[in-house]
């Protein structure tokens, strides 16, 4: 089957940044391309704290771009960091305006959460602790009553590129392989955290994105840079559920089993950027210790109150975070790394953008802060969409060659546990060279052989050789054979050839 005409624009991902991107799109036609219902699915609905903007009485713009520049140790993108930033407050207004019924006080005054590493309240949330539900259900509302939308409920195999020029994707449906003819595509298809045995993302965020955009030459970012949170509910479900950093900014604090506060003595103790308190937490279990938060007694916490989702999820484990301490462990959570773009989302092949997670803005450096992630979703969507409405159409003639467009299309049947346990293994809160190479050694013929070839070891490869490239720590990237900074920050720019030929 094939469908689209060559100027179509196909969005792929039904997260935050894909829905934004097609609703500033409207009335411009776009095809929404998700494997679930748009929102559904998606890191953006599980998002729990909510989205960082510096809207306070007491905060401002400045502030919020020197705590992200100060999280990301040293390798954001200056430029993107304030130009995403200073968007903050307008993309809040927008939210609103698309129906997102923000947290409020008795006067109507927005709601403001603290997180680690923000020297300021400046978490606006929904429904105490279900923030990205709320949005993603307002989002989704909008999405179904706009006509320039249409949903194909599917996934993407594999980019069509001829010249380096996009004109089309090769798409997996429930009736069947599909080409969609188009000449503008943008990746949102969120992170990585399935990769990983540890995770807090939906387990079809296993890196589809990356592999498609690799796949067909761009250039990815950084995609050493995984972070870590530090305090997933510990119990045997997969994904973990995420208790939330504003559990800690509403003054939770972090203890072993012997009641021991192991974070006192740090700078900026539990709340201290969350790479650091990764590693802490991370150490204090392999020297066999369990990690746990108390919420018992922080002074005017209503648990259940404001963290109703939390709880919910805490009672179906059998803890009452009121009176019981919650057992926690890191968790793969977000990919700081992703498809290089510029900051009006474009990729190095025409015809392709990315945002959201599945891009790498440089916004987030070697360590995101807390909540601006939503934003630069919400945010770099409508960068894109801007562009796009701005680009002339191509007059690309749609794919030539169905035959090679059909060729593999096995991603969706591979099992994906073989690339967890290598990567869980080799590329977790701690690295060292001899295990990165033996990850890249593991993982190279999963990668490489086009039959067989599969998205999740494709940007598993890419993770391992770019976090092997990195030859010292920095952020969320820490390495025990290089645990000192290099000088001067540098970032790392990759392509699926050149991680093919170093493996
Ligand atoms: C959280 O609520 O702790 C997650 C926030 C984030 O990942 O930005």
């Amino acid at each position: 089957e094939s469908f689209g005409a060559a100027e179509s624009c196909v969005i792929i991902g039904g997260g935050l940044a894909g829905l934004s991107a097609a609703l500033a799109l409207a009335p411009s036609p776009v095809i929404l391309l998700s494997k679930a219902a748009p929102g559904l699915e998606s890191s953006s609905w599980l998002a729990q704290g909510g989205i960082a903007a510096a809207i306070g009485a007491d905060d401002d713009f400045s502030l919020h771009l020197a705590d992200t520049l100060t999280a990301g140790d040293g390798l954001c993108d200056e430029t993107a960091a304030r130009a995403i930033l200073a968007e903050g407050s307008s993309a809040i207004e927008d939210l609103i305006r698309l129906g997102v019924p923000f947290d409020r006080d008795g006067e109507g005054r927005i709601l403001l959460g603290l997180e680690a590493a923000h020297s300021r309240r400046r978490i606006v949330h929904a429904s105490g602790d279900s923030s990205g539900r709320e949005i993603m259900r307002a989002l989704a509302r909008r999405v179904g009553e706009t006509p320039s939308i249409t949903f194909v409920e599917g996934t993407a195999s594999r980019l069509i590129v001829e010249d380096n020029r996009v004109s089309g994707v090769l798409v997996s449906t429930r009736s069947g392989p599909a080409v969609i003819a188009a000449s503008r595509v943008v990746i949102a298809t969120g992170g990585i955290g399935g990769l990983y045995k540890y995770g807090t993302n939906p387990a079809g965020s296993f890196g589809q994105g990356l592999a498609l955009a690799a796949r067909a030459g761009a250039v990815m970012g950084d995609l050493e840079f995984v972070q870590f949170h530090p305090t997933a509910l510990d119990t045997a479900s997969f994904p973990l559920k995420l208790i939330s950093e504003t559990v800690r900014g509403e003054g939770a604090i972090l203890v072993d089993e012997a009641g021991e506060r192991f974070m006192a003595c740090q700078p900026g103790a539990e709340l201290a950027p969350r790479d650091v308190v990764s590693r802490a937490v991370w150490r204090h279990m392999a020297a066999g210790h369990r990690v746990f938060l108390d919420a018992r007694n922080v002074p005017g916490l209503d648990f259940a109150r404001r963290f109703p989702a939390i709880t919910g999820f805490c009672h179906a484990a059998g803890i009452d975070p009121a009176t019981q301490l919650i057992p926690i462990r890191p968790a793969a959570h977000y990919h700081m790394g992703g498809i290089s773009v510029d900051l009006r989302g474009r990729s190095s092949v025409e015809g392709l953008w990315a945002c959201g997670e599945a891009a790498c803005t440089g916004l987030h450096g070697a360590n995101r802060l807390a909540s601006n992630s939503l934003l630069e979703a919400a945010v770099c969507g409508r960068l894109v969409a801007t562009d796009i409405a701005a680009t002339p159409v191509s007059r690309a003639k749609g794919p030539r060659n169905l035959e090679t467009a059909f060729a593999p299309l096995a991603d969706q049947l591979l099992d994906q546990a073989p690339v967890r346990e290598i990567l869980s293994h080799a590329a977790g809160v701690q690295r060292d060279g001899e295990g990165l190479r033996e990850a890249i050694r593991a993982l190279y013929p999963l990668a490489s052989e086009p039959s067989s070839s599969n998205g999740a070891a494709v940007a598993g490869l890419m993770i391992a050789v770019s976090a092997l490239r990195r030859r010292e720590s920095r952020g969320a990237h820490s390495r025990t054979d290089f645990p000192d900074k290099a000088p001067s920050p540098q970032r790392t720019m990759l392509r699926l050839d050149d991680a093919l030929a170093d493996a």
